[in-house]
C-alpha cells in the first residue's frame, strides 16, 4: 500500500541474498545535520549493488537493505550544517546502499552537482565508472603521457572509462582486452590503439608482440583470476598494477618474486 502523508517512501529491498527484491514502502528518517535528502529520479545498476544482493560483496550487508550506490536526483531537504547546496539542485550520489529508491539520504561530502548541460541519466552511468578509472590512473598509477596502459574488462564500464582516460586525458598508448569481436570496435572508438580478444588470441604472446617484448607500465585489472596472472608476467620493470575488481569471480595470489625482479608496485 502507497503511503500518501509524505512519511514514507518506496524502495526496491533485498531481504533475502539472491532473491528478487521487494517493492516496498519505509518510513522517512529524520535528516542528520551533515545530510541531505534527494528524490532519486536513476539509479546505476553497479556490479557492486549485484555482488551484495548475492551475498558475494566483501563488505556484507545486513538484511534487510535497500541496494543502490549511484542515485541521481534532486535535492528536497538540506542539514542544518550543510553548505553549498539547496532545494532543487540536481545532483549525483555515491552511497554504499539506498539508491534503489524514491528517494534516499547521503552525507552531503558524497554528492555532487551536476553541471546542466549532463543529464540524471547520463550522471547514474558515469561516476563509479569514471572516478575508479580516473582515481586507479592518476592517483593509484600515476600513469604518464606516452606509456603503454593494459586494461582489462575493456569493454566494461569501468573498462572503457579506463581506455578513454587513459587515452584521451593522459595520452597513454592503451592495450584494451575484451572477449568478444563485437566489443573491438567499441574499445578503439573509446581510444584503445591496440585490442585483443582473449578468448582467440594468447594475451601475453600479443602484448609482448605490442611493446617489443619490454611489456606495458600500467595495468588496470577488473577481471583478476588469470588475467591478473597474465599482467602480472607482461609488466615492463617499474610497472605498476591497479586491481579493480574481480570480475572472473577468482581472486588472484601473487608471486612476490616477480614484483621484486622488476620492481613492481601492486596498489589498491
Ligand atoms: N574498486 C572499486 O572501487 C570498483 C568500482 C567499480 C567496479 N569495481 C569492480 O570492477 C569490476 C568491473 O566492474 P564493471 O562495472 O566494469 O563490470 P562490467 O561492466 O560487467 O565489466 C566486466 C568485464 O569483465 C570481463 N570479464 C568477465 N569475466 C571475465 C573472465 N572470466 N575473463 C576475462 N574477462 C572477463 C567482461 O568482458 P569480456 O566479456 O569482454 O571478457 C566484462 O566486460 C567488477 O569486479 C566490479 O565489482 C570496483
Amino acid at each position: 500500500m502507497v503511503d500518501t502523508s509524505g512519511n514514507s517512501y518506496q524502495a526496491a529491498v533485498c531481504e533475502e541474498l539472491k532473491k528478487p527484491l521487494v517493492v516496498k514502502d519505509l518510513p522517512r528518517q529524520p535528516l542528520k545535520n551533515s545530510e541531505v535528502r534527494i528524490k532519486v529520479e536513476y539509479c546505476g545498476i553497479n556490479y557492486a549493488d549485484i555482488l551484495k544482493s548475492m551475498g558475494l560483496y566483501q563488505e556484507r550487508a545486513k538484511l534487510p537493505f535497500v541496494p543502490g550506490c549511484e542515485p541521481a536526483g534532486t535535492i528536497i531537504e538540506v542539514g542544518r550544517d550543510v553548505t553549498g547546496y539547496q532545494i532543487g539542485d540536481r545532483v549525483i550520489a555515491l552511497m554504499r546502499l539506498g539508491g534503489y529508491a524514491d528517494e534516499c539520504v547521503n552525507y552531503a561530502k558524497s554528492v555532487w552537482k551536476l553541471p546542466d548541460n549532463v543529464s540524471l541519466q547520463d550522471a547514474t552511468a558515469g561516476l563509479a565508472s569514471y572516478g575508479t578509472a580516473h582515481m586507479a590512473l592518476i592517483a593509484k598509477a600515476g600513469t604518464q603521457i606516452g606509456e603503454t596502459v593494459l586494461v582489462s574488462g575493456a569493454a566494461g564500464s569501468v573498462g572503457l572509462a579506463a581506455v578513454d582516460i587513459a587515452a584521451n586525458v593522459i595520452g597513454a598508448k592503451v592495450i584494451a582486452i575484451v572477449g568478444d569481436d563485437e566489443k573491438i570496435e567499441l574499445a578503439k572508438d573509446r581510444g584503445a590503439t591496440y585490442v585483443i580478444n582473449h578468448r582467440k588470441q594468447d594475451v601475453r604472446k600479443e602484448i609482448l608482440a605490442i611493446t617489443n617484448k619490454r611489456g606495458v607500465n600500467v595495468m588496470i585489472d577488473n577481471v583478476g583470476g588469470d588475467m591478473f596472472k597474465i599482467g602480472l608476467r607482461s609488466i615492463a620493470m617499474d610497472g605498476r598494477i591497479v586491481p579493480i575488481g574481480f570480475a572472473s569471480g577468482q581472486i588472484p595470489s601473487i608471486p612476490a618474486n616477480i614484483l621484486l625482479v622488476k620492481n613492481v608496485s601492486v596498489s589498491k
